[in-house]
């Protein structure tokens, strides 16, 4: 049996440690990138790697690590090589449906909310004149985002009315999307909880100095427990985006839990050192029980 592992970087520590877990488990990992492979239609094979063995051939399933920032054009092709190898048959993890959700920060919050999942309340729009009245409706305290989020960088927040109408403006002039989302007040900390498949298998805190807890910006990984109705929202919003892998960030606010973003690609450093989870075993182990269930 052979699995891909679909990562920029076969030596990050994530990568290493699920290739660690693949080899246990006496299946062989395949580690390539996008620009490996060759996409071909009316010809054969229709998905290649290095321009000659068949990917369809050759894999059982490919789980996918980040697939990093693109243009346009490289972003919508990967994804679409994602979506053509799932239809002809390999199981891919996470879907590219559910990658497509989750990097989409606007896409994502709709989808939960219609699941009935609490969320911050977001307003976006490409109208300068339109956020600054969604800045005032918002309470005048507001997080400013990227669509697409990338590790904390880019997100600001805002509390000035000047400053609001600046960078609304600015982002309108180079024809950036404005997403406003109220401020949570959450206390320098979040929760992080790894879902796999209906299991949330291992959570943290995210405790940091100051109000990004991402952990690539500096916060500290600390264990924590989370309570069976937390788990059960965390399982649900996974399954309401599609991601069987997930890492769900959840801010405690003023009335409660709401669920910030569903990582559809998530790390897990932190999380399995904190706690002493095997979490790339838990991956690898429902990769290959999908494969078995086929
Ligand atoms: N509405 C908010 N209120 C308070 N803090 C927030 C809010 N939104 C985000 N944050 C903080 O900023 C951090 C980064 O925000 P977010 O997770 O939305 O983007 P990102 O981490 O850049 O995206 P990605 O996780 O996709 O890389 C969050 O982990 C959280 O600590
Ligand atoms: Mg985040």
């Amino acid at each position: 049996m052979k699995l891909g592992l679909l990562t920029r970087n076969k030596e990050a520590w994530c990568s290493k440690q699920l290739i660690k877990s693949i080899m246990k488990r006496e299946v062989q990992p395949v580690c390539f990138q996008f620009p490996d492979l060759t996409a071909r239609v009316s010809c054969k094979p229709e998905i290649s790697m290095n321009n000659c063995q068949n990917l369809l051939d050759e894999l059982d399933a490919i789980l996918v690590r980040p697939i990093g920032r693109g243009s346009l054009d490289e972003i919508i092709f990967r994804l679409d090589l994602l979506h053509r190898m799932e239809r002809l048959g390999l199981p891919i993890v996470n879907s590219p449906s559910a990658i497509e959700k989750a990097v989409d920060k606007y896409h994502a919050l709709a989808f939960l909310e219609e699941g009935g999942i609490p969320i911050p309340k977001t307003i976006v729009t490409e109208n300068a004149m339109t956020a600054l009245k969604a800045f005032y409706e918002l309470g005048s305290d507001v997080v400013v985002k990227p669509i697409f989020g990338s590790r904390g960088i880019g997100i600001t927040r805002v509390t000035d009315a000047e400053v609001a109408s600046r960078i609304f403006r600015t982002l309108s002039f180079f024809h950036n999307i404005i997403y406003l989302q109220e401020f949570i007040p959450h206390g320098t900390r979040d929760i992080r909880i790894l879902v796999v498949g209906e299991r949330a298998i291992a959570a943290m805190y995210r405790v940091a100095l100051a109000w990004k807890t991402n952990i690539s910006q500096g916060a500290n990984p600390v264990p924590f427990t989370p309570e069976g109705e937390l788990k059960k929202l965390a399982v649900r919003a996974s399954k309401i985006i599609g991601c069987e892998v997930a890492g769900v960030d959840v801010m405690e606010g003023k009335n409660g839990f709401v669920i910030n973003e569903i990582n559809s690609q998530p790390g897990f450093k932190g999380l399995q050192l904190s706690t002493g989870i095997d979490v790339s075993g838990a991956i690898i182990d429902y990769v290959l029980k999908k494969v078995a269930c086929r």
